[in-house]
């Protein structure tokens, strides 16, 4: 495992605590330990939360275990009304929950911490519209039988979620699980809590105590029991692929069902025709560019047609050249920082990496600044490469920051084949006005989610998950929430007895 273990923070004065929800109440950990929240713009401690441990998830544990009995026989739409309160109340907070995203995540307000705490309000009021959609079927077995099946809840769900857009993973969570009859342990990330748990008291100004607990603290020392919990029935995971696997075999051991939404190195394929400041502008969408490429649907790899190979690269740096990038809560800033200081590491050492290929043309971007104000915080300029093989390294593993990698292409089927020679499958992006090489393109691609001229994020209602080592399940729509959330149980009747 690469989560080391840090020692027991001291306590830090001045910075404002923030607390962990267990049983509807507002809780320190057993052990009283606490750990830092960093703003990765400033280098500053601007918080603490809880450090749990398996004591407080335990706890957390029994009090969902025990709300499930009442909350599985609420009408779902009476659940579904709570949750259209907690979107007008996240609606209504929005403004202060994004500022607070920002300051935690470094992710710039205007461009993703406003739109991520608008689009986690839309969550609770999308599923909870649907909570009456959790229709069963009749099955025609004869006339003298009457087959039917319920969609039931499955029980305690331990979802885990990461740090790159925690207030949205985690309304999703809360919102399919509960709204579905479950209950949730929710372990939020340990860079990015303070979001989630402003989410957590709103949500409990509303639901009954144990419907909804949300714990702090690491991976292995949180995460980890609760994986492992007897109690609990179902879990939901977001976050690395080295993780997830580590989930699934918690799961294998009790047999419990798994969702998985992994990483990825999604390919963008751009035809030549498609050579314009449109397909530009969707190249630095699609690449998350500013949300410094933290983003597990981040667009990559860049499959330019060679004809086109220069003169795009030319007009996608003059862009992004053009982005500012600094403090995640001015109103002008594009860009923000990289979450922690472990990232901006293994960001710069794939660009050092990058830097070290012979054959590779460094287009912009590069190795951090040393000194003047983006040495302050953990800011990575936009980096391309142009002239990339799709075998080395930058170009298979998921680098999560702002770095894009080019390749040539000349013919259609090799761009189809280099696009899938990944073990991830999560997006892509096809740039073309030929509707024929459109949708072969997008139909011969192994990725759960392929957009067409266009570059933007998921919406309620899409199926969103992976192929290949991108994940299992898919979450965000009706569907996702039947599937993942539900368990089918069959009753049978004998109309001749
Ligand atoms: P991570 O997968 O370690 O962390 C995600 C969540 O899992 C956090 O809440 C963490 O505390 C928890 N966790 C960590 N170890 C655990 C364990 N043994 N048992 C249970 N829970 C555990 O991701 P990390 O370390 O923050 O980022 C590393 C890389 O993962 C990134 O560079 C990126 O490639 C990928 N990643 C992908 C994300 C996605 O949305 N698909 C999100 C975050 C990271
Ligand atoms: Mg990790």
């Amino acid at each position: 495992m690469t989560t080391a273990t840090p020692k027991a923070s001291p306590k830090t004065a001045g910075v404002p605590r923030t607390l962990m929800l267990i049983d509807g109440a507002r809780v320190e950990s057993a052990a009283t330990e606490f750990l830092q929240v960093e703003n990765p713009a400033t280098r500053q401690a601007i918080a603490e939360v809880p450090r749990a441990r398996e004591e407080d998830v335990d706890r957390a544990v029994q009090s969902a275990a025990r709300a499930f009995e009442t909350w599985k026989r609420v009408a779902p739409r009476e659940r579904g009304k709570l949750l259209s309160k907690i979107a007008e109340a996240m609606e209504a907070q929005s403004e202060s929950l994004a500022r607070l995203i920002a300051t935690e995540t470094g992710n710039a307000l205007r461009t993703q911490s406003r739109p991520e705490a608008k689009a986690s309000a839309d969550i609770f009021r999308y599923f909870g519209g649907l909570a009456s959609e959790l229709k069963g079927e009749t099955v025609p077995l004869g006339e003298h039988l009457l087959s039917y099946t319920r969609r039931e809840a499955i029980g305690v769900v331990g979802g885990i979620i990461p740090w790159n857009s925690p207030v949205l993973l985690g309304a999703l969570k809360i919102a399919m699980s509960i709204t579905a009859g479950n209950t949730l342990v929710l372990k939020a990330a340990e860079d990015a809590p303070l979001g989630v748990l402003m989410m957590a008291k709103i949500c409990a100004d509303y639901l009954p105590p144990g419907v909804l607990n949300v714990l702090t603290g690491y991976g292995e020392e949180c995460g980890a029991p609760l994986a492992r919990h007897p109690l609990v029935r179902k879990l939901s995971f977001t976050g690395s692929t080295e993780v997830g696997k580590l989930i699934m075999h918690a799961a294998a051991d009790r047999v419990v069902p798994v969702s998985l939404e992994l990483g990825g190195k999604s390919p963008i394929i751009v035809f030549p025709d498609a050579d314009d400041d449109r397909t530009v502008d969707g190249v630095i969408a699609g690449m998350r560019f500013t949300r410094q490429g933290q983003s597990c649907t981040a667009g990559s790899r860049l499959f330019l047609h060679r004809s086109i190979f220069d003169s795009l690269l030319g007009k996608l740096a003059d862009k992004l050249a053009a982005l500012k990038i600094g403090d995640p809560t001015e109103e002008a800033t594009d860009m923000g920082a990289i979450i922690n200081r472990k990232q901006f590491d293994r960001v710069c050492a794939y660009i050092e990496d990058g830097l070290r290929q012979k054959d590779a043309r460094l287009l912009l971007g590069g190795l951090p600044p040393r000194e003047g104000p983006l040495a302050q915080g953990y800011f990575i300029q936009p980096t391309v490469f142009a002239e990339v093989r799709n075998e080395w390294r930058i170009a298979r593993e998921e680098i999560f920051g702002p770095v894009l990698v080019a390749i040539p292409w000349e013919d259609e089927q090799d761009a189809v084949r280099m696009a899938n020679d990944s073990h991830y499958g999560l997006a892509a992006y096809v740039w073309t006005h030929d509707i024929g090489k459109a949708l072969r393109t997008a139909h011969a691609i192994e990725s759960g989610w392929i957009q067409i001229n266009q570059g933007l994020g998921q919406l309620p209602g899409h199926s969103y998950g992976g192929f290949k080592q991108s994940g299992i399940g898919r979450e965000y729509s009706l569907e996702g929430m039947l599937d993942s959330f539900t368990q089918r149980k069959s009753i049978t009747v004998n109309l001749e007895h």
